[in-house]
This record gives structure tokens, C-alpha cells and sequence, in this order.
């Protein structure tokens, strides 16, 4: 089969079976192309809560998937492939999280989003890369807060809002690939180009850069921007994206080795397969789900995102 063929057999068995498929932006480049909606965590939680479609085909990582099947529990949500998962979500268990808070009674939780449904039941409040300042800032100054599982996240937001947190060991494998040197490299390759980058990169890497942001951050940031070219130091299909929506400027990966290999299991042809089969389907017991609304829900409608 051929892709061509491929895609009109997803948009027949979409119009069947009233599906929506979303899609993160580290998705490879032609399964970005039949996203009803391509987006960052916080835009794709935001989309699952607000859609219609009964079926959602979720093209990211499993705990994104997790987050639509608890924020939308009436639809059925489907992942293409059941092993894309995120090593930085799978750093902490709930019962990691209760000995953190056995620690520090009264402390308030904020959980990235990059974490288990089981993780969140024990928040307070989740965030994003997107609104994970707004959400600290949102927590009355008395209190003290446990950030989970991302400590470069964490450290990130301890920077911007000068709030003490409470940090976890956790980071994503992949940003912790981009180095500084990496970044100084491609500054003077191209040394007028503004550097943006993620912030799951290190402290190192941050220093080094003109905008920290989440990746619709990015998206949203570039074709407003007066610079014409960019180093991007995220994952490399993030620079796909960019690329194809602006034809008019340059972006430069600033590592090809910031790969994350569990958005690249997802194909054309396991979109389809997903479709056809209806799986691999993403479910929450419903105990848990309902703690987790709560954390997902306050996070969802903080602020616009960055
Ligand atoms: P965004 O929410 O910025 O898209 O990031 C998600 C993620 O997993 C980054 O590694
Ligand atoms: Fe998880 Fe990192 Fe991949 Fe994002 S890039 S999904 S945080 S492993």
C-alpha cells in the first residue's frame, strides 16, 4: 500500500467511525500531515476535552493518551502502538510520590503532565512546559510545593518564579542528549539565528538560550518573530513542523541526537491498524480517574500556555 492509499483509508474509517486523530508535535513528519490537530500536551489535553469525535487516535506518548482517556472517559481513546511510552514518566510511581509526601506533610503536588494516571490520582495540580510557572505561581506563597518528576522542569520554573520547590530526580532522557557545547557549536555556525529550547533541557543548555518554551511555544513564537533563523534544541520532528509552517525562515536542529524513540513508534501504517482494529485502547480505572480529573482539570484550564 502505498502512503496515498493508506491516508485515504484512515480519512474513510475516520468519517465511519466519527474519529479525531491528535497529534504531538514530535510525531514524524507524515503522521503530522493527517493531525486533525498537532499540538503540545497542553493543546492536545485541551482538544480531547473539547472534541465530539467519539473515537480519539492519539499519535504521542502513552501518558498523553492516558491524559485524554481521563479527561474524556465517554470516548474511546486509542493509541497506534501500546509501547510508545515516556522513560521520564515511568521515574516515579504513586507510591514513590506518597513516601514525598509522607516528607513533607501539608506540601501542596504539582505533577507534569509527563506522569502516570496512578501519579497524578496523588496531585493537586498538573502542569505543563506550557503553564508550569502560571501553575506555581497560582499556589498561595505560605505553602510549600513537591514538583514531579521533571527536576530540569522544576529547576526551570524555581528560576522564573523564584519559588522554592521541592524537586524530584526525574528528567527526560532525550533533552538531557542536547549539550551546552552542542548549542555553542551552532551559534557560531549560525550566529544570527535566536536560540530557543525546551525546558527538560539542563540548566547548561538554558543559559545558553533567547526563549525557553514549551513546543506550540516555539510554533506560536516563530513566525512573529523578526529573526529568520532559529537553533532549536528540542527533539529534531519539532524543526519538521517548523520548517513545513514556515517556508520563509531557517531552523536548525541544535542536536541530531535529541531523538525520543517512543514518538518515532508511531507510523501511517499503525495509524491505520488502530483504526482498523480499534486498538490499542487506553483506559483508566475509574477510582483513579476521578482523582486524576481533578489535577488534569485545574491544569487544563490554567492560563493560555507559552
Ligand atoms: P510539550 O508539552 O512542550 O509539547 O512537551 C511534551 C514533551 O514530552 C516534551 O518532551
Ligand atoms: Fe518523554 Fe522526553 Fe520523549 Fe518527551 S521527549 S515523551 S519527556 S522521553
Amino acid at each position: 500500500m502505498t502512503d496515498q492509499n493508506i491516508i485515504s483509508r484512515i480519512n474513510e474509517l475516520k468519517q465511519e467511525l466519527n474519529a479525531i486523530i491528535l497529534v504531538h508535535n514530535y510525531q514524524i513528519g507524515e503522521v503530522q500531515e493527517i493531525a486533525d490537530f498537532l499540538g503540545d500536551s497542553l493543546g492536545l489535553s485541551r482538544k480531547a476535552a473539547g472534541t465530539d469525535a467519539e473515537v480519539i487516535v492519539f499519535c504521542g506518548v502513552h501518558f498523553m493518551a492516558e491524559t485524554a482517556a481521563i479527561l474524556a472517559p465517554e470516548k474511546t481513546v486509542l493509541i497506534p502502538d501500546p509501547e510508545a511510552g515516556c522513560p521520564m514518566a515511568d521515574m516515579i510511581t504513586a507510591e514513590e510520590l506518597r513516601v514525598v509526601k509522607a516528607e513533607h506533610p501539608g506540601a501542596v503536588v504539582v505533577a507534569y503532565v509527563n506522569s502516570s494516571a496512578a501519579v497524578k490520582a496523588e496531585t493537586d495540580i498538573c502542569c505543563t512546559s506550557a503553564n508550569a510557572a502560571e501553575v506555581v505561581e497560582s499556589i498561595p506563597a505560605d505553602r510549600d510545593i513537591i514538583f514531579v518528576p521533571d527536576k530540569y522542569l522544576g529547576s526551570y520554573v524555581q528560576r522564573t518564579t523564584g519559588r522554592k520547590l521541592i524537586l524530584y530526580p526525574g528528567y527526560c532522557p532525550v533533552h538531557r542528549k542536547l549539550m551546552p557545547e552542542a548549542i555553542e557549536e551552532q551559534k557560531t555556525l549560525h550566529p544570527r539565528a535566536l536560540v530557543m529550547v525546551h525546558p527538560e533541557c539542563t540548566p547548561e543548555v538554558i543559559d545558553r538560550a533567547d526563549e525557553v518554551l514549551s513546543t506550540s511555544g516555539m510554533e506560536r513564537l516563530a513566525p512573529r518573530s523578526e529573526y529568520r533563523e532559529f537553533i532549536v534544541g528540542t527533539e529534531v520532528d519539532m524543526v519538521t513542523r517548523l520548517r513545513r509552517d514556515n517556508p520563509g525562515k531557517r531552523f536548525y536542529p541544535a542536536s541530531d541526537l535529541v531523538v525520543c524513540p517512543n514518538m518515532k513508534k508511531i507510523t501511517l501504517e499503525k495509524v491505520l491498524w488502530s483504526l482498523e482494529e480499534k486498538k490499542y485502547e487506553v483506559t483508566v480505572p475509574e477510582e483513579i480517574r476521578k482523582k486524576a480529573l481533578r489535577a488534569v482539570n485545574a491544569m487544563v484550564r490554567m492560563g493560555s500556555g507559552q
